[in-house]
């Protein structure tokens, strides 16, 4: 399976390529699926919880400074370079 079509299948996912906190995502395959599920996802998510929530309290504004560039992969979508400039809160 492409997990990164799959999360971006549009039969599955309404405007699937739009970014919309308020999306029921119940059902994505970023962490894989079935007996090769990634053991990882809770440690990966709380991570996740623990950098943004400190993000929110000691940063202001995150900008695009410059051009994304996709990382090349055959089965992830991902960025290889973001670059950005952060403004403390
Ligand atoms: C944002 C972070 C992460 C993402 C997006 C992610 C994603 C994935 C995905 C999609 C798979 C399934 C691959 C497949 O079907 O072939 C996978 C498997 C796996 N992940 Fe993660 N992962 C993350 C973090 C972690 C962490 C932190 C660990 C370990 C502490 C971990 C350990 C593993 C292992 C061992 C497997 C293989 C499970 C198996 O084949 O039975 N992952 N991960």
């Amino acid at each position: 399976m492409f997990l990164a079509a799959a999360n971006r299948d549009p039969r599955r996912w309404e405007a699937p390529d739009s970014y919309d906190i308020t999306r029921r995502t119940s059902g994505h395959v970023g962490y894989g699926s079935g007996i090769h599920m990634c053991v990882g996802q809770l440690v990966a998510r709380l991570e996740g919880e623990v950098m943004m929530a400190a993000l929110a309290r000691r940063v202001a504004r995150i900008e695009m400074t410059g051009e994304p560039k996709r990382l090349f992969n055959n089965t992830l979508r991902g960025l290889e370079k973001l670059p950005v400039e952060i403004t403390p809160a």
